[in-house]
Formats: C-alpha cells, sequence, structure tokens
C-alpha cells in the first residue's frame, strides 16, 4: 500500500534493494571478484598465486598501495610495522576494563577505537602523512592488540612484542609465549597462518569492508572506521562463521547425529538450522579460497595432529550437501571458513580467537578501502533513502 510516487517526486529514480544485491556501492580497482566463475583477484593477481608465492606483508602492500613491492620497498614497509608494534603502556591498563570471560572480538574493537585517543597524531583522512601514520600503526598494532585480548581471556600475563621478528611470528609469539619460557616457533603454523591470513585480505564490498567504507565516509578516522569494521566481522553470517563451523561440528559429533540427518534439519529449516560455512552473496560457485584452505587442511592436520574426527565430519557434511538438490538449486558451496576453524583449532587457538584471526588478515584490505575511497573524487556520505511504511500523519491525542 505504499506509494512510491511521494518518494519518486523529491528523488527522481529510487531502487529498493535490501542487502544491496544489485547496488554497486561504489567504484574500485582493489579486488575482482567473479562468483559465477569463481575467480578471486587482488589488484589483478590471482589468489592462487599470491598463495603460493607470496607473503602476507607483501600481499598487504600490494593491496594498500596498488603493485607488488621490490625487495626494497618490502624491507622498509616491514622495518617501519616492526619500529611501531609497541603499545602505550596506559593502553594495556585497558584491558583490565572487561570481564575475565569477555569476547576477544569487542575487546578488539574496543581496543582499536581506543587508539585514536592514543594516536591523535594520524586522525586527519585527508593528509596523507597522517593517513600513512595511522595505516602502519594498525598493521603493528592491530595483531598486538589481538594477542592482548586473547591473553586477556585466557588470563595469562601480556608480553611485549620483539621487533626482531616479522608480523606473524611476533604475534604467534604473543598469542602462546610466556615469559621466562622460551617460545618454539613451528614453521609450519608460521607458514599456514601467514597463507590463511593472504586468503582473508580483501574481498571487495563484503559487510565489514562497507562498514568501513560508510563510517569512513562521514570523514572519520582509520581507527573509528577499522573498528566499525571489526564489529561487522563479529557477526555469525559473515566473519562470526568460522567459530560456528566449529560449534556445529562438535555438535554434530557429540549429538552421534548422522551427518545425512543433519542435513535434513538444515534443508527443513528447522529453528533456522543452517549449515555455517556454506553459501556466499556473492560465489555461486566453489568459493576459491576454500578450495586453497581443503587442500591445506589435510596436509597441516597430519602434521599437527588436528581432529580428524571432526574433519571426517567436515568432509561427509561437503559430500552430501555437494550431490543434494536443495544445495544444488541454491548453488551453495563451502565459503572460506567452512574449513579454516580446523586448522586454527590445531594450531592451539581457542574458537573465540578464530574470527579475531580473519580480522587481522582483513585489516590490509580495510586499509586499502578506506583509502582509497578518501582519494576518489566521487565519495559522498553514504546516505541510503528507505520506503517509508510506517503510520501516515497522526492526530496527536488530546490530554
Ligand atoms: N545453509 C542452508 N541454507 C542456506 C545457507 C546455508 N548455509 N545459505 C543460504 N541458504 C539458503 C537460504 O535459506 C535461501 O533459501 P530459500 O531460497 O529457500 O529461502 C537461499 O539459500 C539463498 O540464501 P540467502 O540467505 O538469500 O543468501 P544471502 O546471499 O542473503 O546470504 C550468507 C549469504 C549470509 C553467506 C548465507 O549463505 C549464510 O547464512 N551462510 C552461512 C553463514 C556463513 O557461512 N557465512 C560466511 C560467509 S563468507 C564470509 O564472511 C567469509
Amino acid at each position: 500500500g505504499y506509494d512510491v510516487s511521494k518518494l519518486l517526486k523529491t528523488t527522481g529514480a529510487v531502487s529498493y534493494d535490501p542487502g544491496f544485491v544489485n547496488t554497486a556501492a561504489t567504484s574500485s580497482a582493489i579486488t575482482y571478484l567473479d562468483g559465477d566463475e569463481g575467480i578471486l583477484r587482488y589488484r589483478g593477481y590471482p589468489i592462487e598465486e599470491l598463495a603460493e608465492h607470496s607473503s602476507f606483508l607483501e600481499v598487504s602492500y600490494l593491496l594498500i598501495y596498488g603493485n607488488l613491492p621490490t625487495a626494497a620497498e618490502l624491507d622498509k614497509f616491514d622495518q617501519r610495522i616492526r619500529r611501531h608494534t609497541m603499545l602505550h603502556e596506559d593502553l594495556k591498563g585497558f584491558f583490565g576494563g572487561f570481564p575475565r570471560d569477555a569476547h576477544p572480538m569487542p575487546v578488539l574493537s574496543s581496543a582499536v577505537s581506543a587508539l585514536s585517543t592514543f594516536y591523535q597524531d594520524s586522525l586527519d583522512p585527508f593528509d596523507d602523512e597522517q593517513v600513512e601514520m595511522a595505516t602502519i600503526r594498525l598493521m603493528a598494532k592491530l595483531p598486538v592488540l589481538a594477542a592482548y585480548a586473547h591473553k586477556k581471556s585466557i588470563g595469562q600475563p601480556m608480553l611485549y612484542p620483539d621487533n626482531s621478528m616479522g608480523l606473524v611470528e611476533n604475534f604467534l609469539r604473543l598469542s602462546f609465549g610466556l615469559p621466562a619460557e622460551p617460545y618454539e616457533m613451528d614453521p609450519i603454523v608460521v607458514k599456514a597462518l601467514d597463507l590463511l591470513l593472504i586468503l582473508h585480505a580483501d574481498h571487495e564490498q563484503n559487510c565489514s569492508t562497507s562498514t568501513v567504507r560508510m563510517v569512513g565516509s562521514a570523514n572519520a578516522n582509520m581507527f573509528a572506521s577499522v573498528s566499525a569494521g571489526i564489529n561487522a566481522l563479529f557477526g555469525p553470517l559473515h566473519g562470526g562463521a568460522n567459530e560456528a563451523v566449529l560449534n556445529m561440528l562438535r555438535d554434530i559429533q557429540a549429538s552421534g547425529e548422522p551427518v545425512e540427518k543433519f542435513v535434513e534439519r538444515v534443508k527443513n529449516k528447522e529453528a533456522g538450522v543452517k549449515l555455517m560455512g556454506f553459501g556466499h552473496r556473492v560465489y555461486k560457485n566453489y568459493d576459491p579460497r576454500a578450495k586453497i584452505v581443503k587442500n591445506m587442511a589435510h596436509e597441516i592436520l597430519a602434521k599437527l595432529g588436528g581432529n580428524d574426527e571432526l574433519l571426517a565430519i567436515a568432509m561427509r557434511l561437503e559430500e552430501v550437501a555437494l550431490t543434494d538438490e536443495y544445495f544444488i538449486s541454491r548453488r551453495l558451496y563451502p565459503n572460506v571458513d567452512f574449513y579454516t576453524g580446523l586448522i586454527y583449532k590445531a594450531m592451539g587457538f581457542p574458537e573465540k580467537m578464530f574470527t579475531v584471526l580473519f580480522a587481522i588478515g582483513r585489516l590490509p584490505g580495510w586499509i586499502a578501502q578506506w583509502r582509497e575511497m578518501m582519494k576518489d573524487p566521487e565519495t559522498k556520505i553514504g546516505r541510503p533513502r528507505q520506503l517509508y511504511i510506517g503510520e501516515p500523519e497522526r492526530m496527536y491525542p488530546s490530554r
């Protein structure tokens, strides 16, 4: 019963597109995604090649600055990031303000938001030097904050970063190391985590990246915008899916319910049961990242001694789903997070940290997209329209 002509009168054409299924909110030169063909490229380079030949730091440089770095450029980027890993001492006290069992994601988003109170000299979105400082500070400090959020949630002391180490090594030591005990770095874990971070580094206008852009479109600073992105990523339909997948596999294992029966419940949409880690707004074919993670899961779990029974349940779920008409007709395939949780678990991370790991990976994408938007002369404050369906004008009751 809504009179669309009322809106048309004021604005010309209006599209109604819940979830922005068919609406491009921006142009971008960062990531190319073809969901029908299962293609993903960062700055033109196929994800498969970057996964095989590049490091996370190199891919971060590529996303943020547009080209693969030379050896000298990469070294400079690395050194600058290493120099900025330390946090202001007062920031450490900040972690004491949360309940002991706090989930590390909201702790991380709060800490990233708090960076704008500690680093007030890097808040101007239109000052190139300040934007560069915010970029380096975020790349350096977010993994440290993430490791501290983890330490907080398990009640262990926080270590100082060791700047003789690269980003991934430092993060692992801060997450698993203990004072006065040497931390034995497993090169398999370093390599696997580096690769998983590459696979998560950007995915064009997904929910958290669109959030970063929306908040940034009001000229909010980079810390504030990224903090908002972390909150969006926390949702179980987005980054929170990796944690939800492992919980789902565990529930199936604990209940002893046959996989086929669980899939039947999903198909019947029983109490909103979904096959977590399946489906994607854009991929209507196998997610190319999921392919890489699936291959890696076997190798890593064999080397690290992960939970084979959960992997077997995951593979059986995939097998059943991919031959079932419900999933075939809806073009539902495993997404990147169907297998990642099993790997993170084998590395020693608790479930609550899975989405935090996703946030570390997605950071360079958020930064690159925010920076691109700030330089784009077409950028306008994000402000969608609505179709008003509430009460028409009402008489205020006399009292
Ligand atoms: N399990 C069962 N059914 C599903 C699933 C699923 N995982 N995903 C979609 N469907 C069904 C829907 O119920 C719907 O069926 P209908 O046509 O009978 O109503 C149909 O497939 C289309 O799904 P939509 O919800 O309309 O698809 P949308 O693009 O809005 O959602 C999303 C995409 C949110 C990823 C969805 O597939 C989902 O909830 N998946 C599970 C959560 C998940 O894994 N999220 C991670 C996404 S990837 C990432 O962030 C890294």
